[in-house]
C-alpha cells in the first residue's frame, strides 16, 4: 500500500451526495494508469483496464467514495447549527467533537441549561439536544451545506487510524491495483461508487452500466479482537481480508465466494471469512442490478465503524490487494 496516496484518499473531503473532491484525487491518482474512465450521470467513477485473457470474463470491482457525515438543517440568528446525518452517524459520538463543513470547522456542542437538562441530554442525546458550534464565518454556509468528522489519519506501525477508512481504504486498494496491474487477463472495470452510506444508487446505476459477469465490493466490516465485542462475529484486523458470506442485507453468491477462497488458496494469501449479523454493503445493489450479478464483498476487518477513528490493519489491506490481483490476472471460470 502506498501510503502518500492513502492519506490523499483519506484527507479527501466526500461525504454522501458531495463526493467530488474524492472523486478528483481519485482521478489524478489513476488517470496516467488506465485505458479509459469516466464520470456518470450519479458521480460515480468508471475506470478501467482492458484484458488479454483469451476467455476473458468482465470484472466489476467496487469501493465506495463516499463517507457518512451530516447536513446543515438550520442556521439560527446566532449563526450556530442544526444537523441532520447523512448515513449512520450516532448523536453520542458527536458531543465535542470537531466537523468540517468542506475546509469551515465547528465543535458540536449540546443544549444544557440546568442540571436535570444535561443529565437527561447526556442519557437521550439526539439530533435535538445537538449544535454545532462555528469557529469561523458562517455566511458561507447555509441549510443544506455538509461536513464531516474534522480528523487526520495517523499511522502507528502497521494500524492507520482514520474516519474516512470506510471506504477509502477500499479505494485505496482499487487505486493500487489500477496503478500496479499492467495488462490483466480480465477486463477490470473499477467503480468508485457514490452514496453506498446513503441509497446504495451510486452502486445500482454503476453495475447497470457496466453489465460485468461478476461483481465484488471492497468495503469495511467489524471487528471482534476488542473487549466485549459482538459474540457471535469472528473477523479480527491482521488476519488477511475477510471474504463475506453473508451480512444483513444480501448472501454472497456461493460461486463467487468459491472463487476468491480458491485465488486466495492457491496464492497462499490469509483470509478469514465472514458472516455479519448487520450492516450491507454495494454488493447488496450489484446482486440485483440487471439480470442479477453474481457478487460479494471482500472486506477489511476495522475497529470503531463510523466513528472518528476508525482503525484498520495495513497488512489486510496489502494482502486484499493480492487476492484481486490474482483474480484479475487468472482465467476466471464460473
Ligand atoms: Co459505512
Ligand atoms: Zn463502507
Amino acid at each position: 500500500m502506498n501510503l502518500e496516496r492513502l492519506k490523499m484518499l483519506l484527507t479527501s473531503f466526500g461525504p454522501s451526495g458531495r463526493e467530488e473532491g474524492t472523486r478528483k484525487t481519485i482521478i489524478d491518482l489513476i488517470k496516467d494508469h488506465v485505458d479509459g474512465y469516466k464520470v456518470d450521470k450519479v458521480g460515480n467513477l468508471i475506470a478501467w483496464k482492458n484484458g488479454n485473457g483469451k476467455n476473458k470474463k468482465k470484472v466489476l470491482l467496487g469501493a465506495h467514495m463516499d463517507q457518512i457525515g451530516v447536513v446543515v438543517t438550520h442556521v439560527d440568528e446566532k449563526g450556530f447549527l442544526r444537523i441532520e446525518p447523512v448515513g449512520g452517524i450516532i448523536p453520542q459520538i458527536l458531543y465535542g467533537s470537531r466537523l468540517n463543513f468542506n475546509g469551515i470547522v465547528g465543535v458540536v456542542g449540546m443544549e444544557e441549561e440546568d442540571g436535570e437538562t444535561f443529565k437527561k441530554n447526556l442519557r437521550e442525546m439526539t439530533f435535538d439536544n445537538l449544535y454545532v458550534d462555528v469557529l469561523q464565518d458562517v455566511s458561507k454556509l447555509s441549510v443544506g451545506s455538509f461536513g464531516i468528522y474534522d480528523s487526520y489519519p495517523i499511522f502507528k506501525e502497521d494500524l492507520v487510524v482514520s474516519p474516512a477508512l470506510d471506504d477509502r481504504i477500499g479505494c485505496a486498494i482499487l487505486v493500487e491495483l489500477l496503478v500496479n496491474v499492467d495488462t490483466p487477463y480480465n477486463d477490470l472495470y473499477a467503480l468508485f461508487s457514490v452514496q453506498e452510506e446513503h441509497s446504495l444508487v451510486g452502486a445500482a446505476v454503476g453495475a447497470f452500466e457496466i453489465d460485468p459477469d461478476l461483481a465484488i465490493a471492497v468495503d469495511v466490516t467489524d471487528s471482534a479482537d476488542v473487549p466485549k465485542a459482538h459474540k457471535r462475529i469472528s473477523m479480527v484486523l491482521g488476519k488477511g481480508p475477510a471474504i463475506k458470506v453473508m451480512d444483513s442485507m444480501s448472501v454472497s453468491n456461493p460461486k463467487v465466494v468459491e472463487l476468491l477462497k480458491d485465488v486466495a488458496e492457491r496464492n497462499k494469501i490469509e483470509y478469514q471469512l465472514e458472516v455479519l449479523p448487520f450492516g450491507g454493503t454495494d454488493a447488496y445493489a450489484f446482486e440485483r442490478a440487471r439480470k442479477g450479478i453474481p457478487s460479494a464483498a471482500l472486506s477489511i476487518p476495522t475497529r470503531y465503524i463510523h466513528t472518528p477513528s476508525e482503525v484498520c490493519d495495513l497488512n489486510d489491506a496489502d494482502k486484499a490487494l493480492e487476492v484481486l490481483k490474482s483474480l484479475v490476472k487468472e482465467e476466471i471460470d464460473l
